[in-house]
């Protein structure tokens, strides 16, 4: 056995052994010091990324970790949501989508650590930020300050997660993956609004922590008062310039947006990778040792999980992972080609703080030594336009703007965060292609239906007088309250004669559509960043008595800001006048409340029902009415992955399949027309109104249906639609293939795991690889050349030069794998045009 052989031996026992150790649970030690978090006596640099269990389903959760494994991901953080584990005091829920237990193993299963972000407020766009609102309704409780209620509860549920972590062995001491927790979250953005209670608490929270005695090390993120020995970590787009509030603690980073979360009547925001992955080069160059991706994979509120007001159903946050499980291309690719080569560099980077060298205006480099011989370099160019050529070490380098280059010799670039050289996907969900997707319609014959009662519907409404709060009234039981109440008209109307009338109702918010006599005459609402509204209709009365009922909707509890567990919601006020200006504020009159839906109390949402004489059956279902429940039953499409139900014909709702509520959906609410870039320039700073798309349209049309919730046969699917749609357009799909595609010069830098050290980098090859999701094949290639290729994925077209069989060696290296690769080289090829930077594009079709 040569020594290169020997080398690679020991290398993969010492991989292999890493991995049993995680896995056969042997117990490790979690501490810290200045440069790193230390596992078992080792500094180390880790990647991690944010998952959170209940945005997904159990049988999915392995094939998510394993692609975070393979994209690089050392760690996966989660939230835990108090609200779901704790739906009753004293009443524990740990199953299904909430199996904490069963989800810490399945990353410990894989070899990958966690960081448990206990809380218990997680914020999260989760409803009411993860507190249970039994909390809110124990007299004399004030949440997130020193106030004795709040602190015993949240101390208890502290204390009853890292029991059931330490009775399960979790923690790394004890053999387990846990080798951080957090306690509270970002309480330093609102900390100034709770005084001297503000301070205290910090202080108890850090020494309530601390005596659970969990072994590793907790973190407060957003926390620069975070006492000892609990580490302050940074949350944001960017965190090099931040320091630890102690030199003894290492520089983290908890959340670094991978793209920023979606609200209903909103365009959709996305992080262009270039720029996420300066943001992480960035932070290791400039001495930070962990870094956490929010979110890794975002996932679904399903259900009525979203927080408020008005987060959307799908959580996607154009994370490397999408709402659908799927990689996203080339974002994960490109950070996974990221990790790698940051990874090379970890013997140097746990070795020592870096050393800081100006190369020019703009232009920055770090480098990190192992001894005066040895070291890693970073070269950075944070200029927002200019590209520059800088000259480190003696040699010369290009550097595009807005970019850093790793150099793990302090030589050789294998990795520049500017140039994209990964795979990219064509489409997503939303496109549908007989080649890429099977669809079906749920057809208009099949449907049921039933008419919710507008205003009063049972004898439990109670009467005030005067209009009440909507969480302190429905404590969340449900997103709808009814305020009603009678005007009379008591003036003398000739028959046929009505009464013109304005009314003006102000109300927190979130939406309200209101009756006149039985009859809508109109819907507000608000948004995201402002859930309050006015609506002001003409209505007509009629002599005599007239029914005034107003149903007023939450979409998701507040879950951010001081104070945000108290913020109100629904109307506030309601003046009527006549045309002329006479006006009668009613506001405080008799009003009669109805808690919910009537379809909600008869659980039509649930299988039981499905087949119950309530539903009216025919083909003449009712289209575009406000307040109807309907039902269908359908055929999966055949597959084994996810499916995506399109509402885009529907207004605004709720719906479920097979009785699990796959969430709120609003596709009437549209984006402003204005303010998108769909080709968003990543140079300069981000943040999350920069880049955005899909404006004018519909934040969300499509509605994850997770697999395992559908059977063969029939499937039943229930929808209450509030302000009128057309079921009978709906349609259901899954994806049974995807387009792919690469575009690679001869410049760019070989692949990141072809460079060993000590290896020329400059005479490897650059290659294009293609690779699909598991389970399919390419099937055929769509376009190839070799030469000088024109325009973009999806649209490539041959240049003037080009390689005479370069399809069919690229046939032959592709067809039926499940992946290739292709070496971007004239010996690949031949030579079509000597002495031209030639380049390779490939566009492949991947099915199962
Ligand atoms: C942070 C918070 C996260 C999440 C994020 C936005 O402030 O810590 O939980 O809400 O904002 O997605």
């Amino acid at each position: 056995m040569g020594s290169k052989d020997s080398l690679i031996v020991t290398v993969l026992a010492i991989l292999v052994f890493k991995d049993y150790l995680c896995e056969s649970g042997l117990a490790a030690t979690v501490t810290y010091d200045h440069r790193a978090l230390v596992i078992d006596g080792q500094r180390r640099v880790l990647l991690s990324g944010s998952i959170h269990y209940p945005r997904s389903t159990p049988e999915v959760w392995p094939e998510l970790i394993r692609k975070s494994k393979e994209g690089g991901l050392d760690v996966i953080e989660t939230y835990i949501f108090w609200n779901y584990h704790e739906p009753v005091r004293g009443e524990y829920y740990f199953e299904g989508r909430f199996d904490l237990v069963r989800f810490v193993k399945v990353v410990q299963e894989a070899g990958l650590y966690v960081h448990l972000r206990i809380g218990p407020y997680a914020c999260a766009e989760w409803n009411y930020g993860g507190f249970p609102t039994w909390l809110h309704f124990i007299p004399g409780v004030q949440f997130r300050t020193s106030n004795a209620i709040f602190k015993e509860e949240m101390k208890r549920f502290l204390a009853k997660i890292v029991t059931i972590m330490k009775e399960e062995k979790l923690f790394a001491t004890q053999g387990g993956p846990i080798i951080l927790a957090q306690v509270e979250n970002e309480y330093g953005n609102v900390e100034w609004a709770y005084g001297v209670g503000g301070e205290l608490y910090v202080k108890w929270a850090a020494e309530t922590a601390v005596s659970l005695n969990t072994t590793v090390p907790w973190v407060m993120c957003q926390q620069e008062d975070a006492p000892d020995p609990i580490i302050n970590t940074c949350n944001g787009f960017y965190c090099d310039e931040f320091t630890p509030n102690s030199p003894s603690k290492p520089k983290m980073w908890t959340e670094n947006y991978s793209g920023w979360f979606l609200a209903f009547g909103n365009p959709i925001p996305f992080r262009p990778v270039e720029d996420l992955a300066f943001s992480v080069a960035r932070f290791f160059e400039t001495g930070g040792t962990f870094q956490n991706y929010y979110m890794y994979f975002g996932g679904t509120n399903f259900g009525r999980t979203a927080g408020g007001p008005l987060i959307a159903s799908s959580y996607d946050y154009d994370a490397p992972i999408d709402e659908y499980g799927f990689i996203r291309q080339p974002k994960w690719g490109h950070l996974r080609d990221l990790h790698k080569a940051i990874k090379q560099c970890e013997g140097y980077l746990v070795n020592s703080d870096p050393t800081y060298e100006r190369l020019g205006v703009n232009l920055e480099a770090h480098i990190y030594y192992k001894n005066t011989q040895e070291c890693a370099a970073f070269l950075a160019n944070i200029d927002k336009s200019l590209d520059a050529n800088v000259t480190f070490n003696g040699n010369s380098y290009n550097l595009p703007a807005w970019s850093v280059s790793i150099l793990p010799d302090c030589k050789n670039v294998i990795f520049n965060t500017a140039k994209v050289v990964s795979q990219r996907s064509l489409g997503d969900l939303s496109y549908a292609h007989p080649t890429t997707m099977r669809e079906s319609l749920l057809g208009p014959s099949a449907w049921g239906w039933y008419k919710e009662k507008v205003g009063i519907w049972s004898d439990n409404s109670f009467t005030g007088s005067s209009l009440l709060e909507q969480i302190n009234t429905t404590k969340d039981t449900s997103d709808y309250l009814w305020y009603t109440t009678s005007i009379n008209v008591n003036e003398k109307l000739t028959p046929g004669q009505v009464k013109e009338a304005f009314l003006l109702i102000e109300s927190l918010g979130h939406a309200a559509l209101v009756f006149v006599n039985k009859r809508p005459v109109g819907f507000g609402y608000g948004n995201h960043e402002d859930a309050s509204f006015t609506l002001s209709k003409k209505v007509t009365l009629n002599e005599g008595n007239n029914t005034l009922d107003m149903l007023s909707m939450i979409i998701g509890l507040q879950n951010y800001g001081p104070w945000f567990d108290i913020a109100g919601a629904g109307i506030f006020s309601v003046i009527l006048s006549d045309l002329m200006n006479n006006t009668e504020d009613v506001s405080s009159r008799e009003w009669t409340y109805q808690i919910g839906l009537e379809g909600e109390y008869l659980g039509l949402d649930t299988i039981s029902l499905a087949n119950s004489s309530l539903w009216t059956l025919g083909s003449d279902i009712p289209i575009n009415q406000s307040l109807i429940w309907y039902k269908t039953t359908f055929i999966a499409p055949e597959g084994t992955g996810p499916l995506a139900l399109n509402l885009s014909s529907m207004g605004k709702g709720q719906a479920w399949v097979n009785g699990q509520g796959i969430g709120r959906y609003w596709s009437a609410y549209l984006a402003p027309s204005a303010g998108c870039t769909e080709n968003c320039d990543y140079r300069g700073s981000y943040d999350a109104s920069k880049c955005l798309k899909n404006c004018g349209q519909p934040a969300q049309t499509l509605y994850h249906i997770p697999r395992t919730w559908v059977h063969s046969g029939d499937n039943l699917l229930v929808l209450h639609e509030e302000l009128g749609g057309d079921p009978s357009k709906i349609s259901v799909s899954t994806r049974i293939g995807q387009e792919v595609c690469a575009h690679v010069s001869e410049s760019d830098p070989p692949p990141v795991d072809a460079w060993t050290p000590n290896l020329e980098v400059m005479s490897l090859n650059p290659e294009v690889r293609l690779s699909c999701e598991q389970g399919w094949k390419i099937t055929s290639i769509n376009f190839a050349s070799f030469g000088t290729p024109e325009g973009q994925c999806g649209k490539f077209s041959q240049g003037i030069c080009h390689g005479e069989n370069v399809l069919s060696v690229v046939q032959q290296a592709c067809i039926g794998q499940e992946g290739c690769s292709l070496p971007v080289s004239a010996a690949n090829f031949g030579d079509p045009c000597p002495g031209v930077l030639k380049s390779l594009a490939i566009e492949a079709l991947c099915s199962d």
